[in-house]
């Protein structure tokens, strides 16, 4: 049997950081507001960097902490709702960038819950037997898609980018998992809409802001995933109290307030970086790893076991157990 094991964790985010009272001088909202509501106090905004720059960087440091060569990478995944073009994809272009020169490479939209499908999707490819080594990332420039004379969403949201090597292992560290989308749902979320526009097509509306129903995500995020979290544990065998961490995305501290809350776990085993980096949506759980490897918090020795679970846009949600 082949299984599949996350070897080295990295990040990067764009080094200019917006604080609440800079929003404050440019829109009507405050520091007070934003904190009180979500958790956020600071977010960083890419000047000149890319998506593809951010996911770039990471890949170098995934390679560099790892003593791997880019020609040992047989793909590389990246999760993002902000390419720079549809055509080549941003996984292609981290391709080329690092000289991986044997990696196949693709992009993966599923919005917040991106780096979690990314990530299973990987994990199947190496169990499959044909594959050793592969880099999943999550990477995001939000600040593009933003409205920002829109204060219910331009507070929000960040850019950054964090991911994971992945490697061929002989036991198994991925122990279940449980992931779902509802497009029924899906107007709730909304970003990038690209019209049809031909001579032979009646001219719809283009609209690229982010739209967002913050009250539905909110409690959607409380009801439906905290429910396929609480499913996950009881399916499969493994009581929460034996799982070190949950790493949820960033959205907002209340929801996991509220999670944490509802499914009777400790607060603390829920840590929170949203307070630095606001929502970065594909990137959030990758980044928020890699600082608790950072932090020690997580040790990447095979010690311990931590839950990802991803929600957003699409709908889509979905969580892994992970030894990790
Ligand atoms: N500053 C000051 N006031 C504001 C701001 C702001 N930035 N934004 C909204 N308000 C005002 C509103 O105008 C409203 O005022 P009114 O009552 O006079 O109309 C009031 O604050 C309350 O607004 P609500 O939208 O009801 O605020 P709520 O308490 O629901 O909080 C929030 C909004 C933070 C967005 C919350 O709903 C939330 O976190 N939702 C979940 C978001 C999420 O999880 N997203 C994840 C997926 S993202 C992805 O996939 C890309």
């Amino acid at each position: 049997m082949t299984f599949a094991k996350i070897t080295q964790v990295a990040h990067y985010a764009p080094q200019q950081v917006i604080s609440n009272d800079d929003l404050a001088k440019i829109m009507d909202t405050s520091d007070e507001w934003i904190a009180s509501r979500t958790g956020i106090r600071r977010r960083h905004i890419s000047q000149t960097e890319t998506t593809s720059e951010l996911a770039t960087h990471v890949a170098e440091e995934l390679l560099q902490r790892s003593g791997t060569d880019a020609s040992e990478l047989d793909f590389i995944i990246i999760a993002t709702i902000t390419p720079d073009s549809l055509m080549p994809s941003t996984a292609a272009r981290v391709q080329a960038n690092i000289g991986a020169v044997k990696a196949f490479a693709f992009d993966v939209t599923a919005a917040c819950s991106g780096f979690v499908f990314a990530l299973s999707a990987a994990q199947k490819l190496l169990e499959g037997g044909s594959y050793r080594k592969g880099l999943v990332i999550g990477a995001e420039t939000l600040s593009k898609t933003l409205d920002w004379s829109d204060r219910r969403t331009a507070v929000l949201f960040g850019d950054g980018a964090g991911g994971v090597l992945l490697e061929k292992s002989k036991e198994q560290h991925f122990l279940a998992e449980s992931l779902h989308s509802d497009g029924s749902r899906g107007e709730s979320l909304s970003s990038g809409v690209a019209a049809l526009d031909s001579p032979f097509s009646e001219k719809g509306e283009d609209d690229k802001f982010l739209k967002m129903d913050g009250r539905a995500i909110f409690d959607f995020a409380i009801r439906d995933v905290t429910q396929s979290i609480i499913h996950l544990l009881a399916e499969s065998g493994l009581p929460a109290e034996s799982v070190d961490y949950f790493l949820l995305h960033q959205a907002n501290s209340r929801i996991l307030d509220k999670m944490a809350k509802k499914m009777g776990i400790d607060r603390q085993k829920f840590p929170a970086n949203m307070m630095e980096y606001g929502n970065t949506s594909a990137a959030s759980i990758p980044i928020l790893l890699s600082e608790c490897v950072q932090n020690n918090l997580i040790k990447l020795d095979g010690s311990q076991t931590i839950l990802l679970a991803g929600f957003g846009g699409g709908l889509t949600w979905g969580s892994l157990i992970v030894k990790i």
